[in-house]
This record gives C-alpha cells, sequence and structure tokens, in this order.
C-alpha cells in the first residue's frame, strides 16, 4: 500500500455514490442531505460535499472522508476499508498475505460448504434435523434467515460434494472442514445443525455444530487456524453490528441457539462468545459500536471466578460492561420461550449491574463468613484496582458499602491495590489484556491517544519534507490508534495542511487539531528538533516491538505459538535485549 493508492482510490470513488447506496440523499444546493447513519434522526442533518469529497453530520458531529465513512458504518479498521475501496476502485494494493483472501481457495471451500450444509438442511435428508429445530422455535424461514445447515451423518459427504464441484482437498483440510486420521479425510461435522460464523467483516471463518442426537460432544466447532481465531470472533457480529451502534449497547450471550433466538425476538443488537473465556479483542470489536454490553450469562457461569475475570478484561479494554443475571438454570433461549418471555427479558436487562457491584453479589456468602472475608474483600478491590479511575471512583463509596469498610479504609484499599497492580506491570508481569490496552490505548476518549502517535502526527502536520520523504505503510505499522491512523492518513494523503485545517473547522471536528498540538507539546519535551523523528519512530517502534513479544509470550505461554511465532518470540526477545526500545 502506498500513499499514491490511498489518493487514487479517493479520486475514483465518488463519495455521494457511496454514501448515497446506504443514506437516502437529497440534493441541497452543491451538496447532498439526508438522515444521519450514524445517529436516529427524524429531520436531515447529514450533509455530503461533492467539492470536498467529505460528509458532516450537524447532529452526531461525525464527519470525514470515504474511508472514515466505511470505517464508522462497517466498524472495520483503516487498513481493512483500504483494502475494501481498492477492490471497488479497482486498484491493486501491495498485500500483506496474512489471511486468506475473499475468492482464494480456503474460503471458495468454506463457501461451497455452507452451501451443501444449507442444502442439505433443505433437502430430504434433512427432515430430522428440520423437525429437531422446529421443537426449539426455529422455522425454516428462521433457518435460512441465519443460514442454518445441516451435516449429515455419514463419513464423507461433505467430502465427496466438495470433490464433485472440485474443492481441492487440501483447501477443504486447510479450512477445517476436513479431519484425517491415517491419512484418510474425513468430514469434520457429521450429524449436526451447523452455525456458520462470519467475522464483522462478513466473511466465513469457522463453522459450529450442534448434536442432534446420539452421543457425543454437544458442540464442536472449526478448528482455530489462519482464517479463525475464537479471541477475535463474536457469533452475529456481523449482523448485529448496526443494532448495537443505534441502540448504544450490546448484549453478550453464551451460546449460538441464544444469540439466533434473541435476534428473533427483537434484541438484534444480541452477539455469542462461542463457550470460550473472553478476551480483550473481543471487547475491542464491540467497542468500536458501542460502549455498553450487557453480559448475560446463566447464573451457574456467570458467577464462575473465571467468568467474572473474563467480565474484569472487557471492562478494563474501554467497556462499560453490566451484568444480567438469569434465573438459575435458564439461558436466554429457555427464558424467551416462556410466555412474556422477550418482555421479562428486558425486565432482567433494566435490572442489569454494574461489574463491581454484581461480584459483591457474587461474593455475598463469602462476605459474610469471617474466615473467608478479608480474601473475598482484596478480590473485589483488586478488580476495582485495575478499572481506569474515573470508572472505578463512580462505584467506590457503594463498593464500600457492600463489602462492609468505611470509606476512608477503602481508600487506603484501593491506592494499594492499585500500586502492586502498577508495579506488576512495570515488572513485565503484564497480563495480554494489558498489553492490548497499551496498544490500543483506549479508543474514543481522545486525552487517550498515545501521547508518541500524537507526536508522529505532529511531525507530519509540520515537516512537509519529512512528509513527502515518508512512506504511508511505514507510518501506519507504528500507529495503532484508529484516530491517529486516520489522521496519519489524511495528512498524507496531500492535501495542503491550510486546506486540511479549514476542513476541520468547517466539520466542527476539532479533535485532530488538538491531538496535533498536544502531540507538539510531547515533542518539546522529548527531544532536539533535528531528532525528533527519529526519536518517535523509536519509540514507536520499541512500544510495537514490546507488544507483540508480549502477546508472543502470552501465546507461548498457553501453548498456542506455532513454530513460526516461536522462532519469531526469540528473535525479537533477543532483539529487545539489545536495547531497540530503548534507543
Ligand atoms: P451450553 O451447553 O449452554 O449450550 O453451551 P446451549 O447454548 O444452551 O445450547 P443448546 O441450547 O443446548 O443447544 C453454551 C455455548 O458453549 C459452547 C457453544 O458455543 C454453546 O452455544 N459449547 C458448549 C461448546 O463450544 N462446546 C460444547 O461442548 C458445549
Ligand atoms: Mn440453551
Amino acid at each position: 500500500m502506498d500513499r499514491d493508492s490511498v489518493r487514487e482510490i479517493k479520486d475514483r470513488i465518488d463519495i455521494v455514490e457511496l454514501i448515497g447506496e446506504t443514506v437516502q440523499l437529497r440534493r441541497a444546493g452543491k451538496s447532498f442531505r439526508g438522515l444521519c447513519p450514524f445517529h436516529s434522526e427524524k429531520t436531515p442533518s447529514f450533509h455530503v460535499s461533492t467539492d470536498r469529497q467529505t460528509y458532516h453530520c450537524f447532529g452526531c458531529g461525525r464527519g470525514g472522508d470515504i474511508y472514515s465513512f466505511v470505517m464508522e458504518r462497517e466498524g472495520l479498521s483503516f487498513s481493512e476499508v483500504l483494502a475494501m475501496l481498492a477492490e471497488r476502485a479497482g486498484v491493486t494494493l501491495e498485500r500483506r498475505p496474512d489471511r486468506p483472501e475473499r475468492g482464494s481457495g480456503v474460503s471458495k471451500a468454506m463457501d461451497t460448504a455452507l452451501s451443501f450444509f444449507r442444502d442439505s438442511l433443505a433437502g430430504a435428508g434433512g427432515e430430522g434435523a428440520r423437525k429437531y429445530l422446529e421443537r426449539r422455535g426455529i422455522s425454516s424461514g428462521n433457518a435460512a434467515g441465519f443460514e442454518i445447515g445441516w451435516s449429515p451423518s455419514s463419513w464423507d459427504s461433505l467430502k465427496r460434494d466438495l470433490e464433485a464441484r472440485k474443492i481441492p482437498l487440501a483447501d477443504a483440510m486447510a479450512a477445517g472442514l476436513l479431519a484425517e486420521s491415517d491419512r484418510r479425510q474425513y468430514d469434520r461435522f457429521r450429524g449436526r445443525i451447523i452455525f456458520p460464523i462470519r467475522d464483522v467483516q462478513g466473511r466465513l471463518v469457522a463453522f459450529g455444530g450442534r448434536l442432534v442426537d446420539g452421543e457425543g460432544t454437544k458442540y464442536i466447532n472449526s478448528p482455530e487456524g489462519d482464517l479463525y481465531s475464537k479471541r477475535k470472533t463474536l457469533y452475529l457480529l456481523n449482523s448485529a453490528k448496526q443494532s448495537i451502534r443505534e441502540r448504544g449497547r450490546s448484549i453478550l450471550v453464551e451460546g449460538y441457539m441464544d444469540a439466533v433466538k434473541l435476534h428473533m425476538a427483537g434484541f438484534t443488537e444480541a452477539v455469542a462468545s462461542l463457550g470460550t473465556s473472553l478476551a480483550d479483542e473481543q471487547a475491542v470489536l464491540l467497542k468500536r459500536f458501542a460502549d455498553q454490553c450487557l453480559i448475560c450469562y446463566d447464573a451457574d457461569t456467570a458467577g464462575q471466578a473465571a467468568t467474572i475475570r473474563g467480565m474484569y478484561v472487557l471492562q478494563r479494554s474501554g467497556l462499560d460492561i453490566r451484568v444480567v443475571v438469569l434465573p438459575a438454570g435458564k439461558d436466554p433461549d429457555d427464558l424467551l420461550a416462556e410466555s412474556d418471555g422477550a418482555k421479562r427479558f428486558e425486565v432482567l436487562l433494566q435490572r442489569s449491574e454494574p461489574l463491581p457491584l454484581f461480584h459483591i453479589r457474587v461474593k455475598r456468602s463469602e462476605l459474610e463468613d469471617e474466615s473467608r472475608r478479608t480474601e473475598a474483600r482484596r478480590e473485589i478491590i483488586r478488580g476495582l484496582a485495575e478499572l481506569p479511575s474515573l470508572e472505578a471512583n463512580r462505584h467506590i463509596s457503594q463498593v464500600a458499602q457492600g463489602i462492609g469498610i468505611l470509606l476512608p479504609e477503602m481508600l487506603d484499599l484501593l491506592r494499594a491495590a492499585r500500586e502492586s497492580a502498577g508495579k506488576e506491570r512495570k515488572k513485565g508481569i503484564s497480563s495480554p489484556e494489558s498489553v492490548y490496552i497499551d496498544r490500543q490505548e483506549g479508543p474514543g476518549k481522545e486525552g487517550d491517544v498515545d501521547p508518541w502517535e500524537s507526536a508522529l502526527c505532529f511531525l507530519l502536520w509540520t515537516d512537509e519534507k519529512g512528509r513527502a520523504d515518508t512512506a504511508p505503510e511505514a507510518v501506519l505499522r507504528l500507529l495503532s490508534d484508529e484516530r491517529a491512523k486516520s489522521i496519519a492518513v489524511t495528512l498524507l494523503s496531500g492535501d495542503s495542511t491550510a486546506e486540511l485545517r479549514s476542513r476541520w473547522a468547517e466539520m466542527g471536528d476539532s479533535f485532530p487539531m488538538r491531538m496535533i498540538s498536544s502531540g507538539g507539546a510531547h515533542c518539546e519535551r522529548n527531544g532536539e528538533s533535528g531528532e525528533l523523528w527519529k526519536i518517535v519512530v523509536s519509540a514507536l517502534e520499541g512500544k510495537r516491538l514490546r507488544g507483540r513479544l508480549s502477546a508472543l509470550k502470552e501465546r507461548h505461554a498457553r501453548k498456542e505459538a506455532s513454530p513460526e511465532e516461536m522462532k519469531e518470540y526469540l528473535e525479537l526477545a533477543r532483539r529487545l535485549k539489545g536495547g531497540v526500545g530503548s534507543s
């Protein structure tokens, strides 16, 4: 990817046409007007300018160019949008082959398998499965809507279908559709209801299969690999994202069936976590669309230590977590099946509690037992200490009351817990979550942009020559904050700074200039002007490598690292010892 492509794509795609595909626009003088797709409104305050090729909403203040529009609408990162728009504009980008492309053999195998599963459900052999689904309240129409399928009970029906359609076995293996034993490949999914799992962009990345009868594991899923990573996936997110944005909240449940049923009942902001522990990557995905997340697990799982830890992981990544407690032994699917289920579910959502308060309730009996009280208090305070202080402060007095101590003592304990958490982080015992926060710097609030990232934007702003000599991919690699990236790309796309300043002013967007000037202040504090590029770049490079190292270390510790990742890990560890980050 190079700067010319960024520019060229912009030249080739007309913003009015692009936005006009999803927003009804009417001409109003030289510009166009319509209802803002990013907030709900009755009178149009969303303007698209043909001259400037920008949009701006006077209602919610969002604005930008084709890239930011698609980023916002689809919840994608800059590079994802770039790839998408490049395809549309017919511009070829230099690609990093990190993930199978649409149209690659593996994706084709996946798509073909989905058709096969769906045909199998609709066909004669799918009768039992259709009956099962109907018993569970899912009509054929619903099944079609959610692309639900059926994998016949035989060992090779999919395999034979793929062969007949000339799908190479190697691709089907790589897609995880077939498994192998004694060099013979056989269907991984047999006798199961199939739920296709798409990523946030709608690409088919995995399948989940529920056993219909007989013995065996209730659910199996596609293996993780290049295509599919559980930590980065949420079932139904692609269908839910628009509602999540409109409603300002997501509902997170455990099961496929729960998510499907919630959507059917109108809770189209529901996604499922696929039965794994919650990961910071999932938090970041959800946060792209709304800050609030209602976690809705059945009573037994919700109270488990591992689940609570997962909730803190999400909260620390910047989501505002509320916990919805369901009646013991019931999941959302069970609840919705009862009379007035949807209404009662909505009441439970209203009664959801902030995480620290929920935590206290879970620990109630321990808090009442003298021998276990201290430990329970410590755990709750430790959780609170890990939250951003603004968030934690909101709950301090209620938590103090809930665990039965006085406010001054609570403040002392909290301070101590924060200090020891800080120390642990410094010692490098950082968890993968906090590494992620380091990289991501909590999107949303502008104060959170990493000062070094702002500094880089400042350099791009002030140093015209430096800007001309800089390759966009080199810059983008160093930035993790999407807003910093988008500003950097705008700067690199060749518009003059005067032009940009007036465009931002006109859009009422003061963020870029504020960020740039805070970056300037950071530069002033940190170096001589001749050295600034070097200093800023090496600080960001060091940060990037350290983040990568911790992520790899974590994967290694969990025994999830591939041989290539191990190699990268060792190399990085050696390099960083040599002082890459501190130069
Ligand atoms: P549950 O056991 O609660 O199943 O697992 P469920 O969602 O209520 O399914 P139904 O209603 O019996 O059909 C919750 C989720 O955990 C994952 C699945 O994603 C499931 O939806 N899971 C469960 C597995 O991955 N493997 C299993 O063996 C069981
Ligand atoms: Mn269930």
